[in-house]
């Protein structure tokens, strides 16, 4: 098939996919995300879940090496994620209820990670999805019981931005599409933070959507998002099928469906002014890599052949094919 022009060509703007260490020893894929993406985002290996040992010690070898693949090649690193409610690290769980010491481990973890990457990482995710789908506030985390619900998110800032001031320090969420209540409430969590001096340099609108989502509804997030000024990441989107199976019937709509929501995506980025328009990451290159075969493995035959295959998948690429 006639090859279309990488996806870095075509954009005006920085694109980029998450990554694992294990997938960049592929040379095959390797070579896809060099030539087609800009900038790269740890899927896992720069979290708390990677890097926090339960006695407490901090294992850099899987983020060091997507960084290290990402300098050798030219690609922006993304440093995902500092604080997000589902980690709850043992290290940190069993520190003594006080304070001071909780908040210095905190510190320490933040500095010695945004530190270790200062001058590689453009930018990070400071806080990931702090917001209750509900749009009720910010959600219940051990890191919202032992420092605050709010202060937790200022401290995470502040000790950022002391560990490298050079970067947009971003603040992550999902669903901002289609639950317009949270998307308010995030935006109100970014005014407030912003009126208290926090350094949030950035906003990042995850775009995980389900195939069978109406338009306009990416477009006028996107808007709305983009109305405080700050640069705007297109964070982690793909389109998933499994949430619309039983709704279109035919693989081919899902994949017409799937086209007509990335478009409306990126023609919605584009039209955003130079200085706002971050970067627009895919959350994986391939079907294979998808977090979402989880999702789709207990799908109806409809959607995945045989030997598991997808149809028509969340992501760009069929394994090793265009
Ligand atoms: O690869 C290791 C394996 O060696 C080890 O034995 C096993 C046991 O823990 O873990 C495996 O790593 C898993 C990793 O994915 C790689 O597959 C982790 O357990 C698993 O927790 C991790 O899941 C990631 C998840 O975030 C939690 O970190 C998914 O890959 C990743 O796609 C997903 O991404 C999130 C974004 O960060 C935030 N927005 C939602 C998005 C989807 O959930």
């Amino acid at each position: 098939p006639a090859r279309l022009p990488p996806l870095k060509d075509v954009a005006q703007f920085p694109v980029g996919t998450c990554v694992r260490s294990d997938q960049l020893a592929d040379p095959a894929f390797a070579r896809l995300v060099v030539e087609q993406f800009s900038q790269l985002t740890p899927e896992w290996e720069m979290k708390m879940e990677y890097i926090v040992q339960d006695d407490g010690a901090f294992r850099f070898e899987g983020p060091d090496r997507i960084a290290a693949f990402a300098h050798q090649n030219g690609l922006r690193l993304f440093g995902h994620t500092l604080v997000w409610y589902i980690h709850r690290p043992k290290a940190f769980e069993q520190l003594d209820e006080g304070r001071v010491r909780f908040v210095d481990a905190y510190r320490n973890y933040i500095t010695a990670v945004v530190g270790r990457y200062r001058g590689q990482a453009v930018a990070w995710d400071v806080v990931n999805e702090t917001i209750e789908d509900d749009g009720s506030g910010v959600r219940d985390s051990l890191w919202a019981e032992r420092l605050g619900k709010e202060e937790h998110i200022a401290l995470a800032y502040r000790f950022a931005h002391a560990a490298d001031p050079g970067v947009p320090l971003f603040l992550n969420d999902y669903f901002l599409e289609t639950l317009p209540k949270k998307r308010a409430a995030f935006l109100g969590l970014v005014e407030r933070l912003l009126k208290a001096g926090v350094p949030v340099g950035g906003l990042g609108t995850q775009t995980h959507l389900i195939a069978d989502q109406g338009p306009g509804l990416i477009k006028a997030a996107i808007a709305d998002l983009a109305s405080l000024g700050l640069p705007i990441h297109v964070s982690e989107m793909d389109v998933s099928i499994a949430g619309a199976r039983g709704l279109l019937k035919d693989p081919r709509d899902l994949e017409q469906t799937q086209a007509r929501l990335y478009a409306e995506a990126s023609e919605a980025f584009s039209l955003l002014p130079a200085r706002q328009r971050f970067a627009f990451t895919i959350w994986g290159a391939r079907d294979s890599d998808s977090w979402r075969r989880k999702e789709a493995a207990d799908d109806t035959p409809l959607l995945f052949d045989a030997d598991g295959r997808p149809k028509a998948a969340a992501q760009a690429w069929e394994q090793g094919l265009r």
